[in-house]
């Protein structure tokens, strides 16, 4: 048996976590499995699906930009890439692709692992990109209550809130508008989905943000483990929660499909936990 590739196609993808993350998964479950970062760019995204058939790849996660794209070019896509919009996590099988989407699934345990509930709840998710829409369409399925959209540029919010409406009512509100911050306190859980916060300098992505004791505040950036935002929803009293639990299980689900074999989950946990403190 030939040793089997996985890999990643994203542009760029030089920072992803993930190889370190599944090469540590197959080494620990004795698997010939070796996983390599594609820099895919948008014009070689069709080629490079077709190279997975030619080479045998057993399996890819997709990232941005080519989540929404890729999808044209296999062979089907389940419910939960349909339902969500986009694709993750492309698995080979003898030749013929199928696209899921693990992001939801890793989204939601992670909630899980801190015993968090989201059915009945009330979410505001800020940002209007791709993780704001996968992690709206979970929430709406998980049995959320109300949902409002927060978001720098008006015309990606309404798009973002029509894409939700048919899994349930949600509202825009412009991150500029004096009603933005306060909104946050009255929320059960706040999800920041922008990538304002994976730079030091950058400001916060609502100007004055107002937090409770007894809500949850996730933040999907990881690195830095702790953002501006988060940090100021600590000092606020709110739990908090960094993006590195959801990036570890949607690949552990990916795995999974991958490979047939549990992902080492907290082991991996620990791993990228004492990696991402030494960087
Ligand atoms: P992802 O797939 O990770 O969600 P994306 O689709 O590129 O990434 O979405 C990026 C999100 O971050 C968007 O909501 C974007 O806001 P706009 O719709 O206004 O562009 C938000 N974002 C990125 N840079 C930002 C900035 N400097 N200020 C405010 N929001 C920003």
């Amino acid at each position: 048996m030939p040793d089997r590739v996985l890999g990643i196609f994203g542009h760029p993808v030089a920072h992803s976590l993930s190889p370190l993350m599944h090469n540590f998964a197959a080494k620990k479950r004795g698997l010939q499995f070796t996983y390599v970062a594609f820099d895919v760019e948008p014009a070689q995204l069709k080629n490079a699906v077709a190279g997975m058939r030619a080479l045998g790849i057993a399996g890819v996660n997709v990232t941005v930009p080519h989540k929404e794209a890729v999808m044209q070019y296999l062979d089907g896509v389940d419910d939960e890439a349909r339902a969500i919009g986009a694709v993750n996590t492309i698995i080979n099988t003898g030749g013929k692709l199928t696209g899921t989407n693990t992001d939801g699934k890793g989204f939601l345990r992670a909630l899980k692992a801190r015993k968090f509930n989201p059915r009945g709840k009330s979410v505001v998710i800020i940002g209007a990109g791709g993780s704001s829409r996968a992690i709206g369409v979970t929430l709406w399925q998980a049995g959320v209550k109300h949902m409002t959209v927060i978001n720098r540029t008006s015309a990606a919010g309404k798009n973002l809130v029509k894409g939700l409406s048919p899994f349930g009512a949600t509202t825009f509100v412009p991150a500029a508008s004096s009603r933005a911050g306060s909104l946050l306190a009255n929320a059960d859980l706040v999800v920041q989905c922008t990538s304002l916060g994976m730079k030091k300098d950058d400001p916060l992505p609502i100007r004055n943000p107002a937090f409770r004791g007894g809500q949850l505040v996730y933040d999907i950036i990881y690195s830095p483990v702790e953002t501006r935002f988060l940090a100021a929803a600590r000092k606020a009293g709110a739990d908090t929660i960094n993006g590195l639990a959801m990036l570890v299980y949607q690949g552990s689900e990916s795995f999974r499909l991958w490979t047939g074999k549990k992902f080492p989950d907290e082991a991996a946990l620990a791993m990228l936990k004492g990696y991402l403190g030494r960087i």
